[in-house]
């Protein structure tokens, strides 16, 4: 749903079959900006998203073949995959291509934030302006969320993204602990991985509730009373090699609110 950034609103998403999967629809926006793709990042870019989905049963059950097949046999298409790539037959890497591209041009770099970075200074509120201190400040949101694309694509180079471990509970209450391996599903082996997820951009996040990869945090206050508290450890979960810090960030209610405020700094116009 382009309103809510492109995710679904649901806490996970529905299977072909009217089944929950295991998790959050994430955003497509500034998805092009990360080198790691799904929650996991099990596919390094938006070529590999799209095969991984259409043929995943349980999403689209499809063949990117049959697809091409299909428009292989339309002329308009033929003419218009043609102009782009100059071959005389569309082939399943273009189709990979042009749906990345299309998901490449859905980041607008529009917000609040960029105009006010741009030199308009009444494009933020004063309590936005103090949200940003504090993210990039007392509350170490920074420290993962790498401004400009708040995600975990480091500057100044950006050819990396991170994951990260977080400890996050099945739901706000912060009760039981996600067994989700997230990124460690692929590497058994390294201990560094296990339950560890990708930094999800904070572009567009107040359309995007519910949030985390199990959408088991309704709002950003659920959010932010987690991170405040320390994350997964300091739920007392046994959260081994967790990547943030279990110290408490004493934020005061305030501080929180202006924070939450700063993010929608971060809306697309
Ligand atoms: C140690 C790295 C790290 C720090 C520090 C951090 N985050 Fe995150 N953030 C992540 C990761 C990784 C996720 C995804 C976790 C998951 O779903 O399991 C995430 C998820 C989120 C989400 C939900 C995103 C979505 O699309 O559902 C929000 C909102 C968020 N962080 C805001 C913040 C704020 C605000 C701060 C500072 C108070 C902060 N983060 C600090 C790494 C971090």
């Amino acid at each position: 749903m382009p309103e809510k950034a492109f995710t679904d609103g649901l806490a996970r998403a529905m299977s072909l079959e009217n089944s929950e999967l295991a998790r959050n629809t994430p955003s497509l926006n500034y998805s092009g900006y990360q080198h790691g793709q799904f929650w996991d990042m099990r596919k390094d870019d938006l070529e590999g998203q799209s095969s991984d989905v259409i043929s995943n049963k349980e999403e689209m059950h499809g063949d990117l073949n049959i697809i091409l097949a299909k428009i292989n046999q339309d002329k308009n298409y033929q003419a218009a995959f043609k102009k782009i790539y100059h071959s005389q037959k569309t082939e399943v890497w273009q189709l990979q291509n042009v749906l990345a591209s299309y998901i490449r041009s859905l980041a607008k770099f529009n917000s609040g934030f960029d105009e006010y970075m741009r030199g308009n200074k009444s494009a933020m509120t004063e309590n936005q302006k103090l949200g940003f201190n504090l993210f990039v400040g007392k509350a170490q949101c920074a420290i993962c969320h790498f401004v400009p694309l708040f995600n975990g694509t480091v500057p100044p180079n950006f050819k990396k993204t991170e994951q990260e471990i977080l400890g996050v509970a099945v739901n706000a209450e912060n009760r039981t602990f996600d067994n989700d391996l997230g990124r460690g599903k692929f590497h058994e082996t390294v201990p560094s991985l296990q339950h560890s997820f990708k930094t999800p951009t904070l572009r567009n996040i107040h359309k995007t509730a519910p949030y985390m990869h199990n959408g088991g945090y309704k709002t950003l206050k659920e959010v932010m009373n987690f991170y405040n508290k320390g994350g997964g450890k300091a739920f007392g979960f046994k959260v081994e090699n967790q990547t943030l810090s279990d110290a408490p960030l004493q934020l005061t209610n305030k501080e929180i609110e202006n924070i939450i405020e700063f993010m929608k700094a971060l809306n697309d116009q």
